[in-house]
This record gives structure tokens, C-alpha cells and sequence, in this order.
């Protein structure tokens, strides 16, 4: 298999875009992608397995586009950013927000001594009960900023361990995010507010919450980024964020948990997995039902099914794929590469900026 390699670096992320944390997001090569599918001119754009929509994003500048995601945090957080009325919030009453009156509620009951110090629950509590209360385009920017405000206090972002005590353990820590796990809510809350402020665009982006595998594949481009899978492990979004998909489901939130979970995590039945028994038929069927002139595709190169299934699947539809490669220095784990495969009758050209 031919891979033409870049380098992939943080400092490539588009400028404006919020400094997120979330597993897997492309914002070091979201600008590639985005020159690529400028190129085609396309009118339609649809983005399959969204996550934070930086590609979304940028390619909402010049043309209409379609967000799908299984996770209701995901599509608040894309909503928070481009918006077809960006001047219709009160940035005053958001900033107001973080006056909050602690209080015991839906997050006291359930997480005590999991994810947060009591007095922390309880100024989430406090703060959720009154967020809920605005109109919808500015409830989704407070619970955006409060969203990155929860994953930045976390030890590995995620709340995939009720490890609470870690982060309380007094060790020598030979990192330094320990300082913003213990910086506050408040202070958190209106570092992301602001970047929000900054990001937010107008834009004519459709958000769509729902499975990949039961909506309408079509568009003149479509951009593919499914969780990583190999032969041994896989991302599973719902255990590393169920926390955060619970604030954004707030009124549903308790209905919605799986008691019997060490975790309390959200119910797996409206977030199905996607892993190495059934990654190969939901690929399949992904690559059959699109109907696009171009379509993108990212993958790891240590992916499951490997990279030369996925090429062989995308040429029965497509004349020509061409696969770039992005290098990324992943901590602890050296260097890595990921994958772009590029479907078009001119694939070759597309990247030649
Ligand atoms: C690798 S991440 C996407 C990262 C994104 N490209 C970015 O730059 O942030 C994969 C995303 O797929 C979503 N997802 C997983 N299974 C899904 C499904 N069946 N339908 C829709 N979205 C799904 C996850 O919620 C996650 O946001």
C-alpha cells in the first residue's frame, strides 16, 4: 500500500477552534482535510462519527453541512460553536452562571466518591439546575464549557474509572495536570466560556444525534472517522464520557443509567459498540450505503480490520483511493501514524496543495 506521509503537529489545529480534550479528535490535520474537500467544491458535506466537528467547522466556511454523532455532547458541543444566529445569546447571563448556589441533587445522590469531591457535585448540581433553565442556544454553551470544565479536572480526561482517590493521592507527580484537576469549577467553567466565545461562527450545520448505521448517507462529500479498533482493544466512547452525555441529557439523565455498572453508566442500548466482532459489517455496510462523488476515511494504521481490507473495500467503489499518512508522537507510546484514505476518480490530485 502506497501512504504518502506528513507530519501531523498541535500547532497545525485551526486557530479559533477551543483547546478540546477528547479521545481520537483530528485537530492537528483537520485543516488537511478541510484544503482536500475545498478542493472538490462540493455543496453538501456530511460528517459521519463527528466528535468534536473540527472538520465541521472549518468546512462549514464554504459550504452546507450535515453532523451526525451517537452522543448528545458531541452535538450540544458542535451547536455551541456554529450556530445559523450566533448574536442571539447573553454572554452577561452566562458569565452570571458561574455564581452558583451549591445544592444536592440528581449528581450528590449518584457519583458520591466517584468522579468529584462532594463540594464540587454539589456546585454541579447547583449549576445544572439553573443552566437548564435557559433557552436552547444558550444552554448548550454553558453546558459545553461546563462539559471541557468536568474532562479537564479528570486524571486521563475520561470517566472511564470511579478513581477519584487518584486524583487526591499527595504523590510527586511528574506531569502537570494534577494543577488543573484541582483548579475549580468556576475558574474552569469560564476559561471554556470563553473560548467558546471566540470559536462561536454562523454557520449552516444540520446536527444530527444518531447511530451512523441507520441514517441517510448522502452528499457530495462525505467524511468518515469511526472509533480506533484492533485486534486487542478498542475505544468505547460511552465508558469515557458517560458522565459528560449524562449532563447533556439532564431531564433523562437518571432514567438513563445502567445501576448495575461500577461505573453508572449510561444504558448500552441507544449507544451501540463498535468493536473488533462487528467492526468489519458495520464498515462494510458504512462503505455500500454512501452515496457521495468523494469520500474520506480515517484510520490508525495498527486499526482492525487492517488498512489493506479497508483500501481493497473502498476500490470496489472507487476508481482511485489514495492514502495519506499523518505522524503524531503519541506520550509513552512514541510515534504513531493515522491514516487518511481519500476516495475520488482524482484522488492523487486532491492533496497537492
Ligand atoms: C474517532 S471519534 C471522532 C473524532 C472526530 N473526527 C474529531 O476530530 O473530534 C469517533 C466518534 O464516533 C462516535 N460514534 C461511535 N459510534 C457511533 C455510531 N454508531 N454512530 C454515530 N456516532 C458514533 C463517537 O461518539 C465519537 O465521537
Amino acid at each position: 500500500m502506497k501512504i504518502k506521509i506528513f507530519k501531523a503537529s498541535r500547532k497545525d489545529k485551526p486557530e479559533q477552534f477551543p483547546s478540546v480534550r477528547f479521545y481520537g479528535n483530528k485537530t492537528s490535520y483537520a485543516k488537511f482535510i478541510s484544503k482536500v474537500i475545498e478542493k472538490l467544491r462540493p455543496e453538501t458535506f456530511l460528517e459521519v462519527f463527528g466528535g468534536t466537528g473540527v472538520v465541521s467547522y472549518l468546512v462549514s466556511d464554504f459550504c452546507k453541512v450535515t453532523y451526525v454523532d451517537f452522543l448528545e455532547f458531541c452535538c450540544t458541543w458542535i451547536r455551541s460553536l456554529i450556530s445559523r444566529e450566533v448574536n442571539s445569546v447573553s454572554w452577561k447571563k452566562l458569565e452570571k452562571l458561574a455564581e452558583v448556589s451549591p445544592e444536592r441533587g440528581l449528581i450528590s445522590r449518584n457519583f458520591k466518591n466517584m468522579y468529584f469531591e462532594d463540594h464540587e457535585n454539589e456546585w454541579l448540581d447547583g449549576f445544572m439546575s439553573n443552566a437548564w433553565k435557559m433557552k436552547k442556544s444558550e444552554r448548550d454553551i454553558a453546558i459545553s464549557s461546563l462539559i471541557q470544565a468536568c474532562i479537564a479536572k479528570r486524571p486521563f480526561g475520561a470517566f472511564h474509572r470511579a478513581n477519584l482517590y487518584f486524583r487526591k493521592r499527595r504523590v510527586k507527580r511528574s506531569f502537570n495536570n494534577w494543577i488543573t484537576w484541582n483548579r475549580n469549577f468556576k475558574e474552569l467553567y469560564l476559561r471554556f466560556l470563553n473560548e467558546i466565545k471566540s470559536a462561536r461562527k454562523q454557520g449552516n450545520v444540520e446536527v444530527i444525534r444518531g447511530d451512523c448505521s441507520s441514517i441517510s448517507l448522502d452528499a457530495d462529500v462525505i467524511y468518515a472517522d469511526p472509533p480506533f479498533v484492533s485486534k486487542s482493544y478498542y475505544v468505547d466512547y460511552l465508558k469515557l464520557y458517560h458522565f459528560v452525555e449524562g449532563l447533556s441529557r439532564w431531564d433523562e439523565w437518571e432514567d438513563l443509567i445502567d445501576y448495575s455498572t461500577s461505573l453508572k453508566c449510561l444504558s448500552r442500548k441507544i449507544y451501540p459498540e463498535f468493536k473488533k466482532a462487528n467492526a468489519k459489517d458495520i464498515l462494510n455496510e458504512l462503505f455500500k450505503n454512501c452515496s457521495c462523488n468523494a469520500f474520506l476515511f480515517s484510520w490508525a494504521s495498527d486499526g482492525y480490520p487492517e488498512p489493506p481490507w479497508i483500501l481493497s473495500k473502498l476500490k470496489k467503489r472507487w476508481s482511485s483511493v489514495a492514502v495519506v499518512g499523518f505522524e503524531k508522537h503519541v506520550y509513552l507510546r512514541g510515534k504513531k501514524i493515522e491514516l487518511l484514505f481519500i476516495a475520488h476518480e482524482k484522488a492523487d490530485k486532491l492533496f497537492k496543495f
